[in-house]
C-alpha cells in the first residue's frame, strides 16, 4: 500500500475531468474495501485461491453444503462488523457532499460505503445485511448478525435453509439496481472505477457503456485491468485509499 506517496501521475487532468463533469458516477469494486482489511475475491490474496468460487457463491453449493457455505458467509459478515471505512471512504462522502449529486455503483457487500455516509449507493451483488428463505416462501427477509447462526445452518421461519441475499454464482443481478446502473453509465460524462478486476460482469460492462457513450472514465487500481488503456480512461494508479483523497483535496481546494 502506497498512502503517503507522491501524487499519482495524471491526478491533474483527473481534477479537471471532475471539475468540468456536470454528470459524475463512481463505480467500486473489493480492491475499494481492501485497505479497510476487507479481502480481495482474486489476486495474491484473494478468496477464490483458496476456495472455489461455485462452491460457495451457488446455489448449488448452499444446496449440497448449506454448512460449509454458512460458515464462510458468518466469517465475512464478522469480519465486516468490525470494518471501519478507510480514507478512501471519507473522500468519497467529501466529494458527494461537494458535488451535490455523485451515486456510486459498487459490487461490494460489505455495506462499508454506507458507514461512510455515502448516500445513492447501488449495490449490485447485493448485500450482507439480510438473508432470504431459500424455499422462496415469501416470508420477510431476516436481518444477518450473529444470532443466526446459533443453529447451523440458519433457517426460515417455514423451516427452509436461508440464503444471504447477495447475488450468487448463475443468477441475476437485482434487477432495478441493475436498470439504474446501466441507465447511469449511458447517461454519465465521468465514470470514475475504483478498484475492480473488470473480469465480472455486467458490473464490467459499466465502464465500456460509459466510453462508448462519449464519457471519460478515471480508472483507480493498483494494476492496470483490461479497461485501463483503453481510448477515454486515464489511468491512476495506486490505493483507493491514497488517490481518492488526493483527488478530493484538489477537486475541493480548486472550487
Ligand atoms: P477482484 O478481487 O476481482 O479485484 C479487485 C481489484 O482491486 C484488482 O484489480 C486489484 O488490483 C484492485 N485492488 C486491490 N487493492 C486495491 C486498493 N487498495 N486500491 C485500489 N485497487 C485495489 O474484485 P471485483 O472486481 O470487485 O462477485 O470482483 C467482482 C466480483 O467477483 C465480486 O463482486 C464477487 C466476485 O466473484 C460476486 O460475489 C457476485
Ligand atoms: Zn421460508
Amino acid at each position: 500500500m502506497n498512502s503517503g506517496k507522491a501524487a499519482p501521475e495524471g491526478l491533474e487532468l483527473a481534477v479537471e475531468l471532475l471539475r468540468s463533469s456536470y454528470l459524475p458516477v463512481v463505480s467500486t469494486g473489493a480492491g475499494m474495501s481492501r485497505e479497510s482489511g476487507v479481502r480481495t475475491f482474486r489476486g495474491e490474496e484473494g478468496y477464490w485461491r483458496e476456495h472455489r468460487a461455485e462452491d460457495l457463491a451457488s446455489l448449488e453449493g448452499i444446496r449440497k453444503d448449506p454448512v460449509l457455505v454458512w460458515e464462510w458467509y458468518r466469517e465475512r459478515l464478522g469480519a465486516c462488523e468490525e470494518l471501519i471505512p478507510h480514507k478512501g471512504y471519507e473522500a468519497l462522502y467529501r466529494l458527494q457532499e461537494h458535488s451535490g449529486r455523485l451515486p456510486v455503483v459498487t459490487q461490494n457487500v460489505d455495506g462499508l460505503h454506507q458507514k461512510a455516509g455515502i448516500r445513492d449507493v447501488i449495490e449490485l451483488h447485493g448485500s450482507l445485511r439480510t438473508a432470504s428463505c431459500l424455499a422462496g416462501c415469501g416470508a420477510p427477509p431476516v436481518r444477518m448478525e450473529q444470532g443466526l447462526f446459533e443453529n447451523m445452518p440458519p433457517r426460515c421461519v417455514c423451516g427452509s435453509i436461508l440464503r444471504p441475499d447477495v447475488v450468487l454464482f448463475g443468477e441475476d443481478l437485482p434487477e432495478q439496481a441493475l436498470k439504474r446502473a446501466l441507465r447511469l453509465a449511458g447517461r454519465c460524462d465521468l465514470m470514475i472505477v475504483v478498484g475492480t478486476s473488470m473480469v465480472v460482469y455486467p458490473a464490467a460492462a459499466l465502464p465500456m457503456i460509459a466510453l462508448r457513450s462519449g464519457a471519460r472514465v478515471i480508472e483507480i487500481n493498483t494494476v492496470e485491468t483490461p479497461l485501463s488503456s483503453l481510448e477515454g480512461t486515464l489511468f491512476l494508479r495506486g490505493t483507493a485509499g491514497s488517490v481518492l483523497p488526493e483527488l478530493a483535496k484538489a477537486v475541493i481546494r480548486s472550487c
